[in-house]
């Protein structure tokens, strides 16, 4: 059985597992530790070096992470602290656990765990996975292949910022039951769906869990599935991605 730690930074928690990376499943128990505020890099990475030290964990680390990312360094910081901007968060990562990290956008390693086992499995074609929670995030598939750090949770609706006005956070901070938010949700999907003409979206992230108590409200036309990981497929995806994309030391 090969093995990988899969963490999941966001807004409101840091959480981690241990990773069967063959069978795509969790092998411990979530452990999750509310996410610091503020919620600066240096407080973030000694939380997750918390939560890597629960499991005794020393090996490989797959990381999701609220921001664009490349080559390790986070760019962008919709709903983190701007000091995250320019940070090498997965070097900063690696020094606090001793271990090897690969760092990616959360949405993006969501998305790949719900191709792969989920909702999206043996799906050709454009296949968008919106992870509906504080923010919007999107990961893009083309045909299983991933198309890395998009950022459609930002598209401008209304002279606002979409996940400002859709997003999960967003209907919790206004107060609006279900059936109030979701026309600005389907308003959402439609603008994206105008623009991208997906053959599938799948819902995850918090909202993921009531979409039954949304999806009549939702008119789109397009083919809209719930996630089937739940919680779990920010995880499991790091994890997934982890293993497959880091180079083994020579
Ligand atoms: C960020 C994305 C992230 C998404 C979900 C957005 O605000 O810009 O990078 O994937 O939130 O956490």
């Amino acid at each position: 059985m090969t093995q990988v730690l899969g963490l999941d930074i966001g807004g409101s928690g840091i959480k981690g597992a241990i990773v069967d990376v063959m069978a795509g499943t969790l092998v411990t128990p979530r452990h999750r530790i509310p996410t610091p505020t503020p919620a600066t890099p240096e407080a973030v990475v000694e939380t997750a070096a918390i939560v890597v030290r629960h499991f005794g964990w020393q090996g490989l680390i797959g990381c999701g992470f609220p921001a664009v990312i490349k080559g390790g360094i986070v760019h962008t910081a919709a709903n983190i602290s701007p000091r995250w901007v320019g940070a090498n968060g997965q070097h900063m990562l690696e020094q606090a656990t001793g271990s090897p990290v690969l760092l990616l956008n959360d949405a993006d390693v969501a998305g790949i765990a719900e191709m792969r086992l989920g909702a999206g499995r043996g799906r050709d074609g454009l296949v968008l996975m919106l992870t509906v929670g504080t923010g919007i995030g999107t990961a893009l598939f083309l045909d299983g292949k991933l198309v890395p750090n998009t950022e459609l949770g930002h598209i401008e609706i209304r002279g606002r910022d979409a996940e400002r006005r859709a997003s999960d956070g967003a209907r919790e901070r206004k107060g609006w039951s279900y059936a109030e938010w979701a026309p600005r949700f389907d308003e959402y999907l439609q603008r994206i769906s105008d623009l991208l003409w997906p053959d599938l979206i799948i819902i995850g992230g918090g909202a993921s869990r009531d979409f039954e108590k949304f999806a009549r409200f939702l008119t789109v036309r397009v083919e809209v599935e719930p996630a089937q990981l739940r919680n779990e497929a920010g995880i499991i995806g790091a994890a997934l991605a982890a293993h497959e994309y880091t180079p083994v030391p020579a």
